[in-house]
């Protein structure tokens, strides 16, 4: 096992601190998802999916938080407490379209991008705890991706999410794209422990969208037009 360097500790620990935020943010959201799902008597198979992502969610955190400060960062107890998740949808939709808008944004396009991401991790990661980690979470954002897709393919009404796709791209793609902490080299024992280069997330985030959300739109009639407009201009160029 490669020995981390003091600073690539401190980068290990801010890896999983980032993320147990992210899994926090993520609990709040299918709270409130499940929520709605309830009330507007969704299938039931999709309120069930919804409530156990809540708790899968809580667990992750949990995973996570504890990575991090096993790796030296700070405890996360106080900050890491559920706030109600923002809302994303426009104000003018309809509670129905709303509910969609939500699942497009957070199951589609984010959880398929987290499982792609998770995948390429524990693909190239050694050290055996993130390795379990990654394993446990990645089964479950799965899960979640499904949820999204599974919402659209039983609604009939979904052509209209096209319009909205650069909107959500703009607010939804992986912060870790943007996170400083990201090394534009990262030492072999960094990614043992599945950190990435800028330009490796870059090519996972193209192989996410051109593999599995593009084709996933395509197949349900929704124009996926905007969304290959948005990742030439904003990540294929870079
Ligand atoms: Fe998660
Ligand atoms: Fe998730």
């Amino acid at each position: 096992v490669l020995t981390l360097r003091d600073d690539e500790r401190a980068v290990v620990a801010a890896m999983w601190a980032f993320r147990a935020r992210s899994e926090n943010q993520a609990a709040a959201r299918f709270a409130r998802i499940a929520d709605r799902l309830d009330a507007l008597e969704a299938p039931h198979t999709l309120r069930a999916l919804a409530r156990r992502s809540i708790e899968d969610e809580r667990r992750h955190r949990g995973r996570c938080a504890a990575l991090a400060t096993r790796f030296g960062h700070a405890s996360l107890e106080v900050e890491l407490i559920e706030a109600p998740a923002p809302e994303v949808a426009p104000a003018r939709l309809s509670p129905e379209r709303r509910i969609t808008y939500e699942l497009v944004a957070f199951c589609c396009l984010t959880e398929s991008i987290n499982a792609t991401l998770l995948t390429r991790s524990f693909a190239v990661a050694t050290e055996p705890d993130s390795r379990v980690a990654m394993r446990e979470i990645l089964a479950d954002e799965v899960q979640h991706a499904r949820l999204g897709w599974a919402h659209l393919a039983q609604s009939n009404d979904r052509a209209w999410v096209s319009e909205h796709f650069t909107t959500m791209l703009e607010a939804t793609v992986p912060e870790e794209l943007r996170d400083p902490r990201i090394q534009s080299d990262p030492s072999p024992a960094l990614r043992a422990h599945g950190v990435f280069a800028r330009a490796e997330l870059r090519e996972i985030l193209i192989e996410c969208v051109d593999g599995v959300i593009t084709p996933g739109f395509s197949l349900l009639g929704v124009d996926a037009e905007p969304i290959r407009t948005w990742m030439t201009n904003n990540v294929r160029q870079e």
